[in-house]
């Protein structure tokens, strides 16, 4: 299992350049395998002005984030170590074309009811002395101009190689029907359901 890098990633400095998470974790195979110029990197403070909330928009109503309620976020997702992983591709100019994120959950358990026996049966090798780290896949987007070009693919490679690296033993996302296809290209197979409950009040709680 990946054991933290050493600080030289100091996620916890003010640096506009600081890496949210140890540029070790970016899959090799990815870098080589994006098209020419492009670039992918964990998500730095910076990011705000080379437009990742722009890319965001294809995906969500992102709304009017300031600079300094970005920062407080930042901040506070870069001291909750080894738990964010967001990541971006940026173009040639360096603008943000694509981004998504894993963000590693740790269980109290390892198994699962629904697990098929087989699956039981590798977790037994891998991991019977260990409490479970699972992956959840977050906020995948990429530019409208820029889709298709198989940067989203790119993107959950690597956000499956994060999670592999660190010792996850599956990662899960929630997607609309429109987008199965995509995630199923990616390796990622239907199951279960999703549900919600939405409380009204929760729009700037969680604070920074
Ligand atoms: N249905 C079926 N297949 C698809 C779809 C789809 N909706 N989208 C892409 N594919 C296929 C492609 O044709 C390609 O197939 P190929 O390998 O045979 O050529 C393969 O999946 C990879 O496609 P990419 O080119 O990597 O896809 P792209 O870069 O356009 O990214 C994404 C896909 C992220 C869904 C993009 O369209 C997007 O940003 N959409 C808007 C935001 C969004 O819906 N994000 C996902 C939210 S779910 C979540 O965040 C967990």
């Amino acid at each position: 299992m990946w054991s933290p890098a050493p600080k030289a990633a100091n996620s916890h400095s003010t640096h506009a350049s600081s890496p949210l998470f140890s540029p070790s974790l970016i899959s090799p195979d990815v870098v080589s395998a994006l098209p020419p110029k492009y670039t992918i990197r964990p998500l730095q403070r910076s990011d705000y002005e080379a437009g990742v909330l722009d890319v965001l928009r294809v995906l969500t109503n992102v709304g009017d984030i300031t600079e300094e309620a970005w920062d407080q976020r930042f901040s506070w997702m870069a001291k909750k170590e080894d738990e964010y992983h967001i990541l971006v591709i940026c173009n040639g100019e360096g603008k943000v074309v694509g981004t998504g994120g894993v963000v590693v959950e740790r269980k109290l358990y390892v198994y699962e009811s629904s697990q098929s026996g087989y699956e039981r049966f590798l977790l037994n090798i891998g991991s019977i002395h260990n409490l479970g780290l699972v992956g959840h896949i977050e906020d995948i987007a990429v530019a409208k101009d820029q889709q298709g070009k198989h940067l989203g693919l790119h993107i959950i490679k690597a956000l499956d190689y994060v999670a592999e690296k660190v010792g996850c033993y599956k990662t899960i996302l929630d997607c609309s029907e429109p987008n199965e296809g995509f995630y199923v290209k990616c390796g990622y197979k239907r199951a279960g359901l999703q549900m919600a409950h939405y409380y009204g009040t929760a729009s700037v709680k969680g604070g920074h």
